[in-house]
């Protein structure tokens, strides 16, 4: 086997709470009468919530203080955590959930690596508070994807090299910093066909065949 180890994104990989942050960003800049589509969403990928906030103010006429920028995010945070209290175990497809275990069942270590500060109470709303071996997110890094840091900590968390370590990503920026890590990658979603990653999944049952080979 060349992994000794998965790490997952969480938002698009591990549950689908990006339609959520779709949904709050979109309201948040209706409200402020600008522009805000599915593209611009898909650049709000993997990068946190102050560079989100950037994406979305970019087709702003006015530029707004930092007080300001603070409190819109806040005020996007406070819907979002209002639609994440809507998830519970069912949000965890049952592929997903078994393709976890099938992989725990294989010996590997298993750790999230998001730039969300909200992962341990989305982990909570979806069963899997207790599951991963480590949690590297938002809370623990100074750099987003795509800087390389929170899968470097997840990596260093699971006592692990990145080079036998596998990134889960549907994030351009996600597997950039995957590749920057020195990680192998595996790519679905938004991110699917990127050409940076090593691997394009189909489904992400494909991962037990990989881990395997
Ligand atoms: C990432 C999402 O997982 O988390 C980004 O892909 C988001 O779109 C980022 O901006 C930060 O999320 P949160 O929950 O800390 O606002
Ligand atoms: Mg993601």
């Amino acid at each position: 086997m060349k992994y000794a180890g998965i790490i997952f994104d969480l938002d698009g990989v591990i549950c689908s709470t990006d339609e959520y942050h779709y949904l709050a960003w979109k309201a948040l800049a209706d409200r402020l009468n600008i522009p805000f589509g599915r593209e611009d969403n898909n650049r709000q990928r993997g990068v946190s919530r102050m560079e989100s906030l950037e994406v979305v103010l970019e087709k702003s006429p006015v530029s707004y203080s930092q007080e300001e920028k603070i409190a819109f995010a806040t005020e996007k945070n406070d819907l979002y955590r209002q639609l994440l209290g809507e998830m519970g175990e069912k949000d965890l497809s049952a592929e997903v959930k078994d393709t976890l275990c099938a992989l725990r069942a294989m010996g590997l270590k298993l750790a999230i690596g998001s730039s969300s500060k909200n992962t341990p109470f989305i982990l909570d709303r979806i069963g899997l508070g207790s599951f991963f071996d480590a949690i590297a997110d938002g809370n623990c890094i100074t750099h987003s994807k795509p800087h390389p840091e929170v899968f470097l900590k997840a990596a260093e968390m699971i006592g692990l090299d990145p080079s036998v370590c596998l990134v889960v990503e549907d994030a351009k920026a996600g597997v950039e910093a995957a590749v920057a890590g020195g990680f192998d990658c595996a790519a679905m979603g938004d991110a699917k066909d990127d050409p940076r990653a090593t691997w394009h999944l189909g489904s992400f049952a494909d991962l037990v065949g990989i881990a395997r080979a």
